[in-house]
């Protein structure tokens, strides 16, 4: 039997750490913490994963020590905007969504990216804003901060500042507005462009789709009812994502029928009360456990 393991790299802490964490149980793997708080292992297959700074994830893949990272897409872009490669974007992982935007003290008079000009930009993006700077014919002077870049504009560092935004509190704390977004950013599991280990290819194959087993059920839901036969055109119109629903006749009722559909999409109240208005009756909306 193969002593190989397979290697994830994962956020230590920050945004991404416990929903990392999630995914992985999701898709069935039993983790057990290490006693140095700083990897877990999986019971039930050979995989380790190791808990680092967001920032060295990147490296550590590229490099072959890890075999997969979950990282922001920001963090990718970064190092691909400064000419770094070796790694690839497996998927988006459907959480950790945020932007890296440009923001400016609340009294700051913003009209669009001119408005930067000749201005101190904080950032610790310096590459995609040079890029963003760059595409927008702007000269403005980057300072790259390591973080805390929020308080630059505060302590007369900068003018304004290029940093990630997600539900705006960071801002809001700091008398900043966002404007202008940079870069559209979620959590995206990573591989190193270097081959595989041959052994550990079918784990590889497994963990992967089982990833997007979850990331795909993970607004899913099952949607059942019954309906005049004669609603079906509207009522699957009005399915939020979903194929052809499966039509089975009511016993004793020729006109009527039960539809289930796997719906991909949220459903919410409205989407029920349209099908009820269109005849639907006994509305069901079951959660999906998993999907492959
Ligand atoms: C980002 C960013 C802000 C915060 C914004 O940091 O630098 O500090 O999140 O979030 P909010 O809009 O919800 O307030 P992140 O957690 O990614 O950590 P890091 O940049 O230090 O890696
Ligand atoms: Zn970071």
């Amino acid at each position: 039997m193969s002593t190989k393991r397979l290697h994830i790299a994962i956020q230590k802490s920050g945004r991404l750490a416990d929903r990392s964490l999630d995914l992985l149980r999701a898709a069935g793997y039993r983790l057990t913490k290490s006693a140095s708080d700083l990897a877990y292992s999986a019971e039930n297959a050979p995989i380790d994963l190791w808990c680092l700074r967001d920032d060295d994830i990147p490296t550590f893949v590229a490099d072959g020590v890890a075999d997969f990272g979950i990282v922001g897409r920001n963090v990718l872009a970064e190092r691909a905007a400064g000419g770094a490669n070796g790694l690839s974007e497996v998927m988006p992982l459907g959480f950790g969504r945020c932007r890296l935007a440009i923001a400016a003290p609340k009294e700051f008079d913003y009209r669009g990216a001119q408005s930067l000009r000749g201005l101190r930009i904080a950032t610790t993006y310096p590459n995609l804003l040079q890029r963003f700077l760059a595409a927008e014919g702007i000269d403005a002077k980057i300072v790259t901060m390591r973080g805390a870049v929020e308080v630059a504009p505060r302590l007369k560092l900068a003018d304004a500042i290029c940093d990630l935004v997600s539900t705006g509190a960071t801002l809001e704390a700091n008398g900043l507005t966002a404007h202008t977004t940079v870069l559209e950013s979620e959590a995206v599991l990573v591989r190193s462009t270097r081959v595989l280990d041959p052994e550990l290819a079918p784990l590889a194959e497994s963990l992967t789709s089982r990833f997007r087993g979850v990331v795909a059920s993970q607004d899913a839901k099952y949607v059942m009812m019954n309906a005049p036969r004669s609603a079906l055109a509207r009522i699957s119109q009005i399915l939020p994502g979903a194929g052809a629903p499966t039509v089975m006749t009511l016993a004793g009722r020729e006109d009527w029928v039960a539809v289930h559909a796997v719906c991909q999409e949220s459903v919410f109240w409205e989407t029920l009360e349209a099908l009820k208005a269109a005849g639907a009756t006994a509305i069901l909306v079951l959660p999906i456990e998993k999907m492959m």
